[in-house]
């Protein structure tokens, strides 16, 4: 069965991305897509070191819980992240794990290429639209395929489970994860065949 790895970039083991995340994977499920997610909280992913190792040896040699998010993607054939927005932007240390993934990736076997996911975001008033662009161009530049909604992938939310709240926002997030599911099935079908 097809996988999508999920990662949650918040502190916040229950928060509104964690929620986000875990209705996307619920969703994708519910449409035949195996899912797992992994939380951010509570690790310490530092930024690229820009040493070159990952050419030579494989994998990042920053032995900080990256390289098992890395051993995940590779099994999947959907990557989708969520991050609360933190004045504006994507929190810092899912975009230090993205550009470590993605140089892993390009100094290797390119192994996020034609992975189908994209990025959610959730702030209580404002920088989701920054945020998502921001992240996209992690997909973009990585020979990804990324689905859309009806809406960019946004939700309103403060406090944990304020999301729910924003009924638009989760019928985005519930049709971008049905069209990850959607073309993660048809890549199957299309490799199978
Ligand atoms: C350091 C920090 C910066 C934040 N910056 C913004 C922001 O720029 N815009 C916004 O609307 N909300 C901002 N927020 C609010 C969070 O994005 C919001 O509460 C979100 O729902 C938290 O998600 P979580 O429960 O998954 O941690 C910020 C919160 C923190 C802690």
């Amino acid at each position: 069965m097809s996988k999508v790895l999920l990662v949650s970039a918040s502190p916040h083991k229950k928060g509104n991305t964690a929620q986000l995340i875990e209705e996307c994977a619920r969703v994708i499920g519910e449409n035949g897509v195996a899912t797992e997610i992994i939380s951010l909280a509570g690790m310490n992913i530092v930024s690229c070191l820009g040493c070159g190792k990952c050419a030579k040896i494989g994998k990042c040699k920053k032995d900080d819980g990256l390289n098992d998010i890395i051993a995940g993607i590779k099994k999947a054939r959907g990557f989708i992240v969520g991050t609360p927005v933190y004045f504006g932007t994507a929190r810092g240390d899912l975009l230090s794990a993205l550009q470590r993934i993605g140089m892993v990736s390009k100094s290797t076997d390119e192994f996020l290429s034609r992975k189908v996911g994209g990025p959610v975001a959730v702030a209580r008033r404002g920088g989701h639209t920054a945020t998502i662009q921001e992240l996209l161009m992690f997909y973009l530049i990585n020979d990804m395929i990324v689905p859309g909604s009806y809406y960019w992938n946004m939700v309103f939310g403060r406090k944990a489970g304020e999301v729910w709240e924003d009924e638009e926002g989760i019928k985005v997030i519930r049709r971008f994860a049905e069209n990850v599911a959607w073309l993660v099935n048809t890549v199957a079908a299309r490799a199978a065949g």
